[in-house]
């Protein structure tokens, strides 16, 4: 049986005083065994995360990470930097950074490389724009970055990623994909893993993401191919953030 990851994505939102009502809130929640709790934050902030839920078995996260180990790289965190402030997860290839922030496949697969070496685990994303789910390309274009981020990537790494399924076009538009066409997607990567690494890919997390919330979380969840949820917009509110976790 595959565990439920739960993430929230905070993107560039919360400052401290807000993450310290956040984290109060939570710090005692219960998570049940079979769900991985986590909450990926702005890096200035990592600290600050991680020692509010010292004691809580929430895992703490980045969103981003540069693939090279140290340098000249001004404004860039490193897989290395992540480590030592105790990171345990790390948002790679969101659709954020590959629309915005110029992240590439190929760069997407050096960041996930350099994550896995450093023993964090990835949340992989992948999805399609709206115009490719209407042309009918959404799963020529998964395909593609799934086989871009995973070359070079043996068997026992396969196991520590996660893969987070995520439409463009569901992104913080409210517009969630329905409950089916998300499970689709989710059993369509698997396959794909499943060509490549047999048996492992029944053993990978492959969460979905765009517009989750208390009100679809239920349905998205009951899907055999659907191992828990990235979620933005919903995941800011602590109290939301909680019932989402205790739903999955
Ligand atoms: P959303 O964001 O839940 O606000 O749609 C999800 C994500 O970008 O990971």
């Amino acid at each position: 049986m595959r565990r439920k990851a739960i993430v929230a994505n905070w993107k560039m939102n919360m400052d401290s005083a807000s993450i310290g009502e956040f984290c109060s809130k939570i710090q005692d929640m219960t998570i049940k065994d079979d769900v991985i709790a986590g909450i990926c934050v702005p890096a200035l902030y990592f600290t600050q995360v991680k020692t509010a839920l010292d004691k809580s078995k929430i895992k703490i996260g980045a969103q981003n990470a540069y693939f090279e180990e140290k340098g000249a790289y001004t404004g860039e965190i490193s897989a290395a930097m992540l480590k030592d402030a105790g990171a345990e997860l790390c948002i790679v290839g969101h659709s954020e950074r590959r629309q915005l922030f110029g992240d590439t496949d190929e760069i997407v697969s050096k960041k996930l490389k350099a994550v896995l070496s450093k023993e964090i685990t990835p949340i992989l994303c992948v999805g399609e724009v709206l115009a490719q789910r209407e042309e009918g390309t959404h799963k020529d274009h998964v395909k593609k970055q799934i086989e871009s981020a995973f070359s070079g990537i043996g068997k026992e790494d396969a196991k520590k990623i996660i893969v987070a399924y995520e439409p463009i076009w569901a992104i913080g538009t409210g517009k969630v994909a329905s409950a089916e066409d998300a499970e689709e997607m989710c059993g369509f990567i698997r396959s794909i893993l499943a060509l490549k690494y047999g048996d492992i890919a029944e053993s990978i997390l492959i969460q979905y993401g765009g517009s989750v919330k208390l009100e679809n979380i239920s349905e998205l969840m009951k899907m055999q191919n659907i191992d828990g949820a990235l979620v933005g917009g919903a995941s800011l509110e602590a109290q939301s953030f909680e019932s989402l976790v205790m739903k999955a």
